[in-house]
């Protein structure tokens, strides 16, 4: 083989080889936007949650006559409003926060059962506390006053209502919930306490910080309550983004609230106070 062959085969080779791995490259990527678009479709195809309630969460207050009556503005004073569809009347009964289970049974399958012939009331005003094992089942008890879960026998009443007739935004709306990991956004101190309350005015959300026992915390921020939080806000410590969930809660001041674990971060002192 003369050197002259040898180059141009190595030259030809080399123009034959170039189009295979692009096109295996290029093969590559579309197969990853492939699997990406299934999922995207995947979430687009979600059906919507199945809600069959009617009965609705408004704002009211007493007219002169001493009847509830229907406000478009917030009073602070919840109503459940029914709708009676045989006789085509709408009925007002105060929101109260009296929470009931009866013979509530469930499992998160059909095969296993967490819950078993549950009964357990809160009155309004009173204050309930759940103790028991790790999965015993006290977050699925939350999970069902949510209706994030249907329970498979037996009935919660709310207000004597059973939850299933409530609309589930509404139901939602009423129940101030705090997890042990909370979800800060990207933006300023005051915008994420305000999410409990979107129309909040800056006094409000301080004073639901000072009732949090947040307040004294986010003052020491460099900018204060304007303090720019990113990356789900991991300038702050696990415990102090946990008062700045229970100051989104009590800005939203719902009547009942649930807190599963909400203080594990916070120490002792603290938690007293909170
Ligand atoms: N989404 C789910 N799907 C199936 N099973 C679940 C689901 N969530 C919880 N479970 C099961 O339900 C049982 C009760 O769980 P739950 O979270 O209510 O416990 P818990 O009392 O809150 O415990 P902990 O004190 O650890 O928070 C556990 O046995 C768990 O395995
Ligand atoms: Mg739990």
């Amino acid at each position: 083989m003369t050197l002259g062959t040898l180059v141009s085969f190595l030259q030809f080779s080399r123009s034959f080889n170039q189009p295979i791995s692009q096109l295996s490259q290029q093969l590559n990527s579309i197969i990853m936007a492939i699997a990406g678009a299934e999922r995207i479709f995947g979430l687009l195809d979600e059906e919507p949650e199945k809600d069959g309630g009617y009965v609705k969460l408004v704002n009211a207050r007493y007219d002169e006559k001493g009847n509830l009556t229907e406000v478009p503005d917030r009073t602070g004073m919840w109503t459940w409003k029914h709708y009676h569809k045989a006789d085509n009347t709408t009925t007002y009964q105060p929101m109260q926060g009296d929470v009931v289970f009866g013979h509530v049974d469930f499992g998160y399958t059909e095969d296993k059962e967490i819950l078993h012939d549950i009964e357990i009331f809160a009155k309004p005003g009173q204050k309930v506390a759940f103790v028991g094992a790790t999965g015993a089942g006290k977050t699925t008890i939350t999970n069902l006053i949510n209706r994030f879960y249907d329970v498979q026998d037996g009935k919660i009443r709310y207000d004597g209502i059973n939850i299933n007739k409530i609309r589930k935004d509404d139901l939602r709306h009423s129940l101030g919930l705090v997890l042990q990991d909370t979800h800060l956004f990207t933006g300023t101190v005051m915008d994420n306490i305000r999410y409990g309350k979107l129309d909040a005015a800056e006094e409000e959300v301080i004073q639901a910080a000072k009732l949090a026992n947040a307040h004294e915390f986010i003052m020491k921020l460099p900018d204060g309550y304007q303090t720019e939080l990113k990356g789900s806000g991991n300038s702050l410590s696990q415990g102090q983004r946990q008062l700045m969930a229970i100051a989104r809660v009590a800005v939203a001041d719902p009547p009942v609230l649930i807190l599963d674990e909400a203080t594990s971060s916070i120490d002792t002192r603290t938690e007293k106070i909170v």
